[in-house]
């Protein structure tokens, strides 16, 4: 039986799959939630509900499923501008914001982002949080040639700061060939001037502060799925 924050995922993707429309050009984003759009998408296309879509994907893995699923794909040097794109998140709080990169693809979800007409996030209601950083630790992508510099750096700004590794304990290495710090700052009362902060290091090549970049956040719990619209302040019930 699948559990129900398993099927509360699978809801907010096919939410969000129904704003696929033909002929767009789509980012995909990485991680459990978005890959239930991508299934989604990949049905749609089968029974010919979804026609002459493209799709950009947001990390290695992603392209390779959507290949085997016989999802066309594109690169955004081919399609600079893209119509939408569904992705998932961490940690969103009440003003859309969002820490993203528990999947280590915050480099190309914020590139294809900032690409995206729309950014509509998917998740489950557990990802809902009154401040970032209650919950989950902002991961930041490092080139190793700085990695010590910028351990330092950030812990000086009170983070305790893992270098993440794989299952297996090898480090982890991006799409890019870079690593991750997992950055526990705790409730953070000003994420974009973190944000700010860490932009100026040169080293950091991204970190996963969402700032002001979600359209939308479709969100499914208990009480039904609901869709957040940035401009508007009270959400809609689907
Ligand atoms: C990938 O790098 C992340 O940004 C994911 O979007 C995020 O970790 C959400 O993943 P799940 O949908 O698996 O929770």
């Amino acid at each position: 039986m699948v559990d129900e924050v398993t099927e509360y995922k699978r809801q907010a993707a096919r939410r969000a799959v129904q704003f696929v429309k033909n002929g767009m050009v789509i980012g995909l984003g990485h991680g459990s939630t978005a890959h239930f759009a991508m299934l989604e998408i990949a049905q749609r296309i089968r029974e010919g509900r979804l026609k002459n879509i493209l799709v950009v994907a947001c990390s290695l893995d992603v392209e390779r499923q959507a290949q085997q699923r016989g999802i066309p794909l594109t690169t955004l040097n081919e399609h600079p501008h893209l119509d939408l794109t569904i992705d998932g998140a961490d940690e969103i709080d009440p003003e859309l914001n969002l820490i993203k990169g528990g999947g280590g693809a915050l480099l190309r979800e914020k590139i294809v982002a900032q690409a995206s007409q729309r950014e509509i996030i998917i998740a489950d209601a557990t990802k809902l949080s009154d401040r970032l950083g209650s919950r989950w630790a902002v991961p930041v992508e490092v080139v190793p040639f700085g990695l010590r510099p910028e351990i330092q750096f950030i812990e000086s700004l009170g983070a305790k700061v893992t270098l993440r590794k794989t299952q297996e304990g090898t480090l982890f290495k991006t799409d890019q060939g870079n690593y991750i710090l997992d950055c526990r700052f705790g409730p953070l009362d000003h994420p974009a001037q973190l944000a700010e902060q860490l932009e100026k290091r040169a080293a950091i090549v991204e970190h996963g502060l969402f700032i002001d970049m979600a359209t939308d956040v479709i969100l499914a719990g208990p009480e039904g799925v609901r869709h957040h619209r940035r401009k508007s302040a009270t959400p809609t019930r689907d």
